[in-house]
C-alpha cells in the first residue's frame, strides 16, 4: 500500500483532493475535492443509494435540514453528551484527547468506559509525556463539545444559537412518523439519507480522514423489538459484501464488534468495520443496534407519539433501530488506498496504477484519436454520443503511450482508441487499464459494454 504522504501528493497533482483555501495559505484540515475527487465521491454515493436505497429492503429516501430545533439535540443527547475528553498541556498548551493519549501509551487500554478522573489518574500514574514539550505537567481533563455553534436571524444571543448537525441521523428520527404516514410503510422498514455533517473534531487528520465537515451516508432501519440482531447481522453481511463486490481486498479489512462494557449506553451491538491504512487497522463504518433509544427520546421531549401499530398483530410498539453509518470522504480515502499502487512492468518501466471498480471510477472511459487531424472528427463523435450516458474524458496530447499512462493513474478502466481502421469498419481498440490487453470492438457495442462493466 502507499504511503498517506504519497496519496496527498497524487490526490494534488491528478486532481483529485487540493487543499482547502489553498492560496490563502489553507485552513486546516479543509479539503476541496477537484474534478476527479468530485466525480469519486458522486459514484460512491451513487453505489450507496443503488444498494442501500433502491435495492435495499424496504427502505426510502430523506433529505433532511442541517440546522435543526436545537431540542432535538437536548434528546439526543448530542448537547450534554456529545464530547471528547480533552487534556492540555501545561508546557506546550497542546491538546489532546485524552483517551486517545492512553490507547498511544497502551492499545489495550479500555478508556471508553472510564470516568474523567481516572483517565487523568492513569495519564499521571502511568508518566505518560506531551509528544510535543516530553514533560508530564497535565491540566485536568475537561469535557469538549463538538457541534458547531452558530446564530440563526440577526441577534447573536442564546435564544438564537442553533447547530450546524453532526449526523444525519436524527434529522430521520423527527421526521419517522411524517414518513410511515405519507409511504404507508410497514415495520421492518428503512429511511437512507445522504448530507454533510459537522463536528468540531479535537483531533482531524490524516488527510481526509477525519475532517470537521464531511459528508455522511446514513441508513436508520426501524424493526420489530426483539428481531433487531438477526438485522444486525443481516446489514453487517451486507456492508462487507458491498465493500468486497467493489473491490475492496478482503485483507484490507477487519470486524472489531465493541466489547459490552465499551457499548454506549443505548445499544446492545455495535460493530465496526476497520480497513486497514497506512497507519494501522481504522474504523471505516459504523454499524449499530440502537435499541428504541432515539425515538423514545424524542417522544419524551416533543410529546409526540412516536408508536407503530402492527396492521397484523394490533400491537403498539415503539420500533428498534438498526443503523449502517458511514463517511463518504473515509470511503473515497479507502477505494484510493486500496487501488493506488506503483506497478512494474517487464523491462524495468513502471507505472502509477489506480485498480478501482467501473462504477467508482472518476471517468469510465477515455476517448483517444490516434491522430488528431485525421482521427479527431470521429473521436469527438464517439465522446459526445458516450457522454450522454456516461463520464468519459477526451484526450488528444501528447502520445497514445503516455495518454495510456495517465489514465491508468487515475483509474479509467477502459481508453477507447480511434485509428485508421476506425475509418474504414467503424471499430476502435478498447484497452484494458488492469491488464493493458486490448480488443477491436465495433463502435455501436461501446454502450452496452460500458454499461455491462458498471454493474456490481
Ligand atoms: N449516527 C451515527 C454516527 O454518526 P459515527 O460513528 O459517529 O456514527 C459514522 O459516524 C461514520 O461517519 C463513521 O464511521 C465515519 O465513516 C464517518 N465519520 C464520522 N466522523 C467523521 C469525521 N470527523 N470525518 C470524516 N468522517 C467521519
Amino acid at each position: 500500500m502507499v504511503t498517506l504522504e504519497y496519496l496527498v501528493q497524487y490526490a494534488k497533482q491528478t486532481g483529485f483532493i487540493f487543499q482547502g483555501s489553498e492560496i490563502y495559505g489553507g485552513l486546516a484540515n479543509t479539503w476541496d475535492y477537484g474534478p476527479l475527487g468530485t466525480n469519486l465521491k458522486k459514484n460512491i454515493k451513487e453505489a450507496w443509494l443503488k444498494k442501500f436505497l433502491r435495492q435495499g429492503p424496504n427502505i426510502v429516501g430523506l433529505d433532511s435540514s442541517i440546522l435543526l430545533n436545537p431540542l432535538v439535540w437536548q434528546a439526543s443527547g448530542h448537547l450534554s453528551g456529545f464530547s471528547d475528553p480533552l487534556i492540555e498541556n501545561k508546557t506546550s498548551n497542546q491538546r489532546y484527547r485524552a483517551d486517545k493519549l492512553i490507547l498511544e501509551h497502551d492499545p489495550n487500554a479500555k478508556p471508553d468506559g472510564w470516568t474523567l478522573e481516572q483517565m487523568y489518574q492513569y495519564i499521571i500514574d502511568n508518566k505518560i509525556k506531551d509528544p510535543v514539550s516530553g514533560t508530564t505537567d497535565w491540566l485536568p481533563i475537561r469535557k469538549f463539545n463538538m457541534m458547531f455553534k452558530t446564530f440563526q436571524g440577526v441577534v447573536e444571543d442564546t435564544a438564537n444559537e442553533v447547530y450546524l448537525r453532526p449526523e444525519t441521523a436524527q434529522g430521520i428520527f423527527i421526521n419517522f412518523k411524517n414518513i410511515q404516514r405519507t409511504t404507508r410503510k410497514k415495520v421492518p422498514f428503512g429511511v437512507a439519507q445522504v448530507g454533510k455533517s459537522f463536528r468540531n473534531e479535537i483531533t482531524p487528520g490524516n488527510f481526509i480522514f477525519r475532517t470537521r465537515e464531511f459528508e455522511q451516508m446514513e441508513l436508520e432501519f426501524f424493526c420489530k423489538p426483539g428481531t433487531e440482531i438477526e438485522w444486525f447481522n443481516w446489514w453487517l453481511e451486507y456492508m462487507k459484501q458491498f465493500l468486497l463486490n467493489l473491490g475492496i481486498k478482503e485483507e484490507n479489512l477487519k470486524f472489531e464488534p465493541h466489547a459490552k462494557e465499551a457499548l454506549s449506553h443505548y445499544s446492545n451491538a455495535t460493530t465496526d468495520i476497520e480497513f486497514k491504512y497506512p497507519w494501522g487497522f481504522d474504523e471505516l463504518w459504523g454499524l449499530a443496534s440502537r435499541t428504541s433509544f432515539d425515538l423514545t427520546q424524542h417522544q419524551n421531549l416533543s410529546k409526540e407519539d412516536m408508536t407503530y401499530l402492527d396492521p397484523e398483530t394490533n400491537e403498539r410498539y415503539i420500533p428498534y433501530v438498526v443503523e449502517p453509518a458511514v463517511g463518504v470522504e473515509r470511503l473515497a480515502l479507502v477505494f484510493l488506498l486500496n487501488g493506488l499502487e506503483e506497478q512494474e512492468l517487464p523491462g524495468g518501466d513502471s507505472r502509477q496504477l489506480l485498480r478501482i471498480h467501473p462504477a467508482l471510477a472518476p471517468y469510465k472511459a477515455a476517448i483517444l484519436p490516434l491522430m488528431k487531424k485525421d482521427h479527431g472528427a470521429k473521436a469527438d463523435e464517439i465522446y459526445k454520443k458516450l457522454a450522454e450516458n456516461f463520464d468519459v474524458v477526451y484526450d488528444e496530447t501528447q502520445n497514445i503511450g503516455k495518454r495510456y499512462r495517465r489514465q491508468d493513474a487515475i483509474g479509467t478502466p477502459f481508453c477507447i482508441t480511434v485509428d485508421h481502421q476506425t475509418m474504414e469498419d467503424n471499430t476502435v481498440t478498447v484497452r484494458f487499464r488492469d491488464t493493458m490487453e486490448q480488443i477491436r470492438m465495433d463502435v455501436d457495442k461501446l454502450e452496452s459494454f460500458i454499461r455491462e462493466s458498471l454493474k456490481f
